[in-house]
């Protein structure tokens, strides 16, 4: 009988694909087969997320439902960014969990998996060339890592510390891993990583010098490749030749994730994110000039050490101007082994009341788009099927669509018409 494999996955798409990597591994090494009932396990896995301090707190209270709820002989590994900054320290309160493994080193799965209370959070590993086995949660989609790492130093941000320095994947691997995922039938294609549009600048041997625009290129020339989406995009390195590519490409699907983190350019600049409010303001222009159906999105983080009214107010001002289609918005959160830890912060209730604000401004004006919505003709990509009788899936500007039917619509790229909006879903009738 083969072994069970249950993880649990937290935070972002990179660690998504991070998991993915792991089950393939495990599967092909080790014999573990993937289950959904961490209570028959052989093994739990958390995949966990640092960038706030909630998720962290978390992990022990879940690690303790995990340990008391286990198979006897099961064993718990802790992978991902809060097990690359705590380390040690993850078996010190929780002594039976048996392995650590950080988000740079998920290639040594399987090698830890036999070291009882291992510890592998190098955050200088090298793995931009291993070669990981296959697996893929959907078999519609194909999440593709292009680099691993970040070089940013944006001072309220953790991850350069628990995914260490930027490397890129040689672009003819990448290529290889998009055509095998095509060729298994995945339509879409996600590339991965920290900062994709600062591609190609570092690569750990002698490589062509490939930047993201090329890269886009040559993935969308792939055979059977329909649809490219990327994440996350620094707006600081969108110049006009990538917007034009992503005007241009119609295999790139029109929706762009631009972190503005906040509208004050004196607050940026001591987050050191090395653009200011205007040029955001630029570059989203240029983006809605150039594409006019395209959806942004952003994320932002309200409360940053010395944030006064006024810059709150500048941040509610590019809200108001860009008029993005998703906002994840955040309170700041103190994160250790950054610059902004050390800086004095401001009021919490402030900072609540400010979120709050964002928040339903933001949903003032979702309210007033998704009217724009109404009778508009996408192209959705059917990915998921409900169990209320209806089949869901995005359209080319990542709108969440559902329409009535069954499976036959999975994996089809199909023409639909929106009959119904909403803040978060539309409905529609395929047209085609
Ligand atoms: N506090 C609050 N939000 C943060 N993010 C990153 N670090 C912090 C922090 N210390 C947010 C940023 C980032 C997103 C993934 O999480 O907005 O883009
Ligand atoms: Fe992803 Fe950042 Fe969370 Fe790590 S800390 S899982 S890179 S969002």
């Amino acid at each position: 009988m083969s072994k069970k494999l249950f993880i649990e996955t937290l935070g972002c798409a990179m660690n998504v694909r991070d998991s993915e990597h792991m089950i393939a591994q495990l599967n092909a090494h080790e014999g573990y087969e993937l289950c959904d009932d961490a209570k028959v396990a052989d093994l739990i896995l958390i995949n966990t997320c640092s960038v706030r301090e909630k998720p962290v707190h978390k992990l022990f209270s879940e690690l303790g439902v995990f340990n008391k709820l286990k198979k006897a002989d099961a064993k718990i590994g802790v992978c991902g960014c809060t097990a690359s900054h705590l380390g040690q320290e993850i078996i010190k309160k929780a002594p039976f969990v048996n392995f650590v493994l950080g988000a740079r080193n998920v290639s040594k799965i399987t090698d830890v998996l036999h070291r009882d209370k291992a510890v592998e959070i190098e955050i200088d590993y090298d793995e931009s060339q291993f070669a990981f086995g296959d697996f893929r949660t959907s078999p519609y989609k194909a999440y593709i890592n292009i680099s691993i790492g970040c070089d940013k130093q944006c001072t309220f941000c953790i991850v350069p510390k628990t995914r260490g320095d930027e490397i890129s994947i040689p672009a003819d691997l990448i290529v290889s891993e998009v055509a095998k995922a095509a060729s298994s039938g995945a339509k879409e294609i996600f590339l991965l990583g920290q900062n994709v549009n600062n591609y190609g600048r570092r690569f750990s041997g002698e490589h062509d010098k490939v930047n993201f625009t090329e890269l886009l290129r040559r993935v969308s020339a792939v055979e059977g490749v329909e649809r490219i989406r990327f994440t996350s995009p620094h707006p600081l390195h969108m110049d006009d030749e990538f917007i034009e590519e992503f005007a241009r490409n119609p295999k790139i699907c029109k929706s762009m994730h631009m972190p503005l983190q906040s509208g004050s350019t004196d607050i940026l600049k001591a987050m050191k994110r090395g653009y200011t409010k205007e040029w955001f303001l630029n570059r989203a222009a240029k983006l809605r000039e150039m594409v006019p159906e395209v959806s942004i999105s952003t994320d932002i983080i309200v409360a940053f050490p010395g944030e006064s009214d006024e810059d709150f107010a500048q941040t509610m001002e590019v809200l108001n101007a860009v008029r993005f289609e998703q906002v994840f918005s955040f309170k700041y959160s103190p994160r250790p082994h950054t610059e902004a830890q050390m800086m004095v912060e401001i009021d919490s209730e402030l900072g609540s009341h400010r979120l709050s604000l964002l928040q339903s401004r933001h949903d003032e004006i979702l309210d007033e788009m998704k009217l724009e919505n109404m009778g508009k003709i996408v192209e959705v990509y059917f990915e998921e099927l409900r169990s209320d009788g209806y089949v869901a899936g995005r359209s080319d500007n990542n709108l969440s669509i559902k329409v009535k039917g069954s499976e036959e619509l999975l994996g089809r790229l199909l023409k639909v018409k929106i009959t119904q909006t909403s803040r978060t879903v539309q409905y529609g009738e395929i047209v085609d």
